[in-house]
């Protein structure tokens, strides 16, 4: 990367760090950087444009619908850039990484996915897995108020974008409905191979957690346990 490429990424850590500020932990600024990182790693191996992947890492969640409105967000990203001297080729490469890498745009088809696509969408996943995963899941469930587990409350096969957003249930169906589908949505070779690891990790914690969980009854555990099977 140019110098000056290297000064705008540095400006925009201090552009994106605010805008973050009133998220749930799970989506703070630590997040943005354990993306970043995750994407260097990746794009090491796997290549791609290092420039437009790292300002895409550092911005995927300025634009997320959950905490903001995207399309202002976007025009504000769109106008920052333009400011730091992007060329329109750039802004919209980045934009089209960042407001379609959500996994709810999973349940809107097959899209067409470029190699620096792929790395910062794999970059994203990787941090909603193994025990960064399992922190920011619970931390996403305490800020939305949700229990940790309803032993009665199994976790449903989700298949719209309006389905997932607007599941309550307990934090502990989300990774039935989501984070244990990540590893087989992998983009690229090293981030899955670095995701079945994750995923492993997170289903002794998943088994542990049933066993632990003294207030269910017989047939619910082995309900519990078969479901967690499904997903070794
Ligand atoms: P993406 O960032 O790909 O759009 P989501 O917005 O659905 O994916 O989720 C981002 C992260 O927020 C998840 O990896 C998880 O940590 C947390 N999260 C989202 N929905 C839930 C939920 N229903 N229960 C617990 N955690 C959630
Ligand atoms: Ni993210």
């Amino acid at each position: 990367m140019s110098e000056n490429e290297n000064a705008i990424i540095e400006r925009t850590k201090v552009w994106v760090e605010p805008q973050l500020k009133d998220c749930d932990v799970g989506h703070d600024f630590w997040h943005v950087q354990r993306v970043f990182n995750n994407a260097i790693f990746l794009c090491n191996i796997e290549g791609g444009n290092r420039f437009i992947i790292l300002m895409a890492a550092l911005l995927h969640d300025v634009v997320d619908e959950k905490y903001f409105n995207p399309h202002q967000k976007e025009f504000e990203i769109k106008k920052y850039l333009t400011s730091e001297g992007l060329a329109i080729s750039q802004i919209n490469e980045i934009l089209n990484i960042i407001t379609n890498m959500s996994f709810s745009n999973e349940f809107e088809g097959n899209k067409q996915k470029f190699v620096e696509f792929k790395i910062v969408q794999d970059a994203d996943r990787l941090d909603a897995i193994g025990a960064i995963g399992i922190a920011r899941a619970f931390s996403y469930g305490n800020h939305h108020n949700r229990i940790f587990f309803d032993p009665s409350v199994l976790p449903i096969d989700v298949k719209s974008k309006n389905e997932y957003r607007k599941s309550v249930s307990p934090t502990l169906n989300h990774f039935f409905e989501k984070l244990l589908l990540l590893k087989n949505l992998m983009n690229t070779e090293t981030g899955k191979e670095i995701a079945i690891q994750r995923a492993r990790f997170m289903i002794d914690y998943l088994k542990q957690f049933i066993n632990e969980y003294n207030v269910i009854n017989k047939s619910e555990t082995v309900r519990w346990f078969d479901l967690i099977k499904m997903f070794e």
